[in-house]
């Protein structure tokens, strides 16, 4: 990473390690600011210098900046260790705001098994967005039991320092082969350098995605069907699900305007905020489509799509677990055994892999779009979209419990949270 402090640098990796993991990438990020708090913590003798104050970002402080700088270095080690032990893709989530430093950084990268580098940089000057950033750093680590007022001072000044001593990526970067992108605004800007890796191309269309609106993602499975018990069960949440999801709208526009009139105060109002659109998309199967009858077309955008189509079991499809067990016993243990990765014999048999791909271009799209969505899918199609948003274990995934007739409300939290 690159970028001065409260650039939303934390954000981005947040979100590229989740996204990463759940596509099956071993991603771990490696964050010098906690390096810097840890070796704090060791030395307790009191001869350390206060390294949290804004005078240890000081760029002409020559001590506190040779320690700055091992702690990158140390911090990138770690990372270059894990690259090599096994793990796939490491963050290096620091400010790396010279040239001088990203210079040694490729450096190293180079020295060892030639790791391919991928600088990402952060550029915010949308005052709001700064502003809250800002205030978000107040709860963080350096500044727990501090006075917000001296907390907010002393990060502005450290931020101050950094600015003295930034250098943007450039021209003089750009004569070597470094491959870099440029966030500007919450990627309303990109600029893209050199790009060549799959995995880097992967990463950009991702981040360039993503969007800090308040907005609610809704995610259930389809009634209990008619093969299950009797379809009236099926009927009956379909009823209670349309009336449930009118409300929750009525409910989200209510929340909006109070938000407006509140920002607003007493200023000359500007107009009101456009009411959110409200999708509702279901997989192409019966019982789902079904299960939004009820719903009015005219107040929600109800689309049908093959994306969000459970699993499909090849050979398998259609039988219960039971017949699968007599009519073919070794398919059967071979996906007791590795759920993840069992993949259905016959044409078009999926694994849980294959559909977190197949899904792949859905949670892009969930995470760019900045309307309400209602999404009416199948258990593991389900399993797996949660486990994105939810950060979930690899090894859980299959097992995660996600009854029947029961609704996921997700939210944007903090630090791309949900
Ligand atoms: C920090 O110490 O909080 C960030 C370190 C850096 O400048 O990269």
């Amino acid at each position: 990473m690159v970028g001065l402090p409260a650039r939303g640098k934390s954000y981005i990796v947040k979100k590229l390690r989740r996204y990463l993991t759940w596509l099956q990438y071993e991603t771990k990020i490696f964050n010098v600011g906690n390096l810097r708090r840890n070796t704090a913590q060791l030395i307790k003798n009191g001869t350390a210098p206060n390294n949290h104050s804004h005078s240890f970002f000081d760029p002409n402080n020559e001590y506190a900046k040779n320690v700055r700088d091992q702690l990158a270095m140390d911090s990138l080690d770690e990372l270059i260790y894990w690259l090599k032990t096994g793990g796939r893709v490491g963050i290096h989530d620091a400010t790396n705001s010279t040239i001088a430093r990203r210079k040694k950084i490729l450096e190293r990268c180079q020295r060892e098994n030639n790791f391919k580098v991928l600088f990402i940089e952060s550029i915010c000057d949308d005052k709001e967005v700064l502003e809250s950033n800002m205030r978000l750093k107040l709860s963080g680590p350096d500044y727990k039991n501090v006075d917000p007022e001296e907390a907010l001072d002393d990060f502005r000044r450290r931020v101050a320092n950094y600015e003295r001593a930034y250098e943007t990526i450039g021209e003089e970067e750009e004569k070597t082969d470094v491959e870099y992108c440029k966030l500007i605004n919450v990627g309303k800007k990109i600029i893209a350098h050199n790009i060549k890796g799959y995995l880097s191309g992967q990463c950009i269309f991702y981040l360039m995605n993503l969007n800090l609106i308040d907005r609610q993602i809704w995610l259930t499975r389809h009634g209990e069907s008619a093969d299950n018990v009797s379809g009236r069960i099926g009927r009956k949440f379909a009823a209670c699900l349309s009336r449930f999801v009118h409300a929750q709208k009525m409910l989200f526009r209510q929340k909006q305007l109070e938000n407006y009139r509140e920002k607003i105060g007493s200023s000359t109002p500007p107009p009101e905020p456009p009411e959110r659109n409200f999708l509702v998309w279901t997989s192409m199967l019966k019982r789902t489509i079904e299960t939004v009858e009820s719903l009015d077309p005219k107040e929600f955008d109800i689309m049908h799509i093959r994306f969000l189509n459970e699993i499909y079991a090849g050979r398998c499809e259609g039988k219960t677990y039971q017949e699968i067990e007599q009519s073919y016993p070794e398919e059967f243990n071979a996906r007791k055994n590795n759920k993840l990765y069992y993949r259905y014999p016959g044409m078009g048999g999926e694994s849980y892999l294959d559909v977190i791909h197949r899904v792949n271009p859905l949670i892009i799209e969930l995470e760019r779009m900045t309307d309400n969505i209602l999404v009416v899918t199948h258990r593991v199609v389900l399993r797996i979209i949660l486990a994105y948003f939810l950060d979930v274990e690899k090894e859980k995934v299959p097992d995660m419990d996600v009854p029947l007739h029961t609704l996921y409300c997700l939210q944007p939290k903090a630090y791309g949270n949900y």
